[in-house]
């Protein structure tokens, strides 16, 4: 197998390619703690805030290069190249060869067909997902897509279909990092082991305040829309889908299974931005076995943020928070060793994916098992559970807009296509 087929590059490019870019050239063991013999080449495709979180995250913590990169925007462009080049140069990577970056409404394509990449994360506004998604497999990528993997029901669809005929050899990731913190690892263990016996209910939080965005005063209102897409529905996909499904995804994970069904009501009041976003959810999922979760969610004024869970069982209740602790009580007690709380949340730092206390491992460790999934030649395919995750927040949302019971059949149901009615063009 060519190295470009199985998604690799030989260290003798790599290390002329840093050397060309006048990188400091550090022994692979040195500089990675491995003497690992080629590296990952990733491309980047959106250049935000979570985009360069975890870019950078992949750079530290695992031997790949960051070849190519792509954004709507000339001034996010840079600030991703400017982010990444300062974090490559740290380890000895190559800097971003300037024919290798690309802007515009276009640009996904051109990053995609760029044959120095094996691998991309996608970290655009949700919308654009599914269709992201496609190009990339179509391309022969591995691909490492942000949550959610769609805004509506027939994206959920689509991108579950196209993880069912991906190319078996391609690693199909979804960006739900907490599944890799290591203390959700350990509960989920327990928990599937039978340590809080059989579940039978449970409450969830996502408590958040307003996510402040510039005003982009001098912006068109589209371009000022698509820059604060996080308060826009179309864009987006509600709170209910493109935040809260963290939590959602993590009660489907440590329950084995999704919910059936949901009521639930919300609203606005409270937002003060120009989108369209409800400002709260207040549900109550029913999952297989007759298990209730109550369900509550914020995202609006300024009180402190808060993330948690808790399963009762007939032998126990876990309870995981963002923070601390992560801990089962009951018949067998156990808690996971050395979280703290941390005395607030940075919130600017928490809307990128970063929370002190028990997800500090979480992106480390899920951008580490990406590279390795390639590296390794073992793919992953995160597509059906990540499909679900979103359409388990679509259920909660359309319960709420609805005020009627939904259950998943009638969810999937659902032909309606959010459609922001926006021309990219524009943006050429
Ligand atoms: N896993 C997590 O914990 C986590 C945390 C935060 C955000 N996210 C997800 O990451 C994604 C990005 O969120 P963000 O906070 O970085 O948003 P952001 O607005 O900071 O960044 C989005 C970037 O995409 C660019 N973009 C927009 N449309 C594009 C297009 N069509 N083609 C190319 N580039 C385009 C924008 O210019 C911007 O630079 C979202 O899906 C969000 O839900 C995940």
């Amino acid at each position: 197998m060519s190295e470009l087929m199985n998604g690799r590059v030989g260290r003798r490019e790599f290390i002329g390619a840093a050397a060309a870019a006048g990188a400091v050239i550090l022994k692979p063991e040195l500089a990675f703690g491995t003497a690992a013999n080629s590296a990952v080449r990733l491309g980047l495709l959106g250049c935000g805030g979570r985009g360069r979180n975890v870019m950078s995250s992949f750079l530290e913590n695992t031997d790949a290069v960051l070849t190519a990169v792509g954004d709507l925007f000339a001034d996010q462009l840079e600030l991703g190249r400017k982010t990444f080049d300062e974090v490559s140069a740290k380890r000895g990577k190559p800097a971003i060869e300037a024919s290798r970056m690309f802007r515009g409404p276009k640009a996904y394509e051109q990053l995609f067909a760029c044959k120095e990449v094996d691998a991309v994360y996608i970290a655009t506004p949700p919308y654009f997902h599914p269709a992201h998604l496609e190009a990339a497999l179509a391309a022969g990528k591995h691909v490492y897509l942000e949550k959610p993997v769609a805004v509506d029901v027939p994206g959920a669809k689509k991108v579950m279909a196209l993880g069912a005929k991906a190319n078996p050899r391609l690693s199909l990731a979804v960006g739900f990092q907490i599944r890799h913190a290591s203390p959700y690892v350990e509960l989920a263990k327990r928990i599937h082991g039978g340590q809080i016996g059989q579940a039978v209910s449970g409450e969830i939080h996502y408590f958040a305040s307003a996510i402040e965005r510039p005003e982009w005063p001098n912006a068109t209102a589209a371009e000022r829309r698509l820059r604060n897409w996080v308060h826009d529905k179309a864009l987006s996909g509600d709170i209910s889908v493109e935040q809260n499904v963290h939590i959602i995804d993590v009660t489907n994970w440590l329950l084995g299974a999704h919910p059936v069904k949901a009521v639930g009501a919300g609203g606005r009041a409270g937002r003060t931005d120009r989108g369209d976003c409800w400002s709260h959810y207040n549900l109550v999922f029913s999952y297989p076995g007759d298990v209730s979760i109550s369900f509550a969610s914020t995202q609006f004024g300024k009180a402190a943020w808060g993330v948690a869970m808790q399963y009762y069982g007939t032998k126990g209740c876990a309870e995981a928070h963002y923070d601390a602790p992560v801990r089962i009580s009951g018949e067998e007690s156990w808690e996971y060793p050395g979280l703290k709380k941390p005395e607030s949340t940075d919130t600017a730092q928490a809307v990128t994916g970063t929370f002190k206390g028990a997800l500090d491992d979480a992106d480390p460790n899920k951008q580490k098992a990406f590279i390795e999934s390639i590296a390794s030649g073992k793919p992953v395919n995160e597509a059906a559970s990540g499909a679900e995750a979103a359409l388990s927040g679509m259920l909660g949302r359309m319960a709420a807009y609805t005020g009627q019971e939904v259950t998943w059949e009638k969810l999937l149901q659902s032909e309606e296509v959010w459609d922001p009615k926006m021309d990219w063009n524009q943006f050429a």
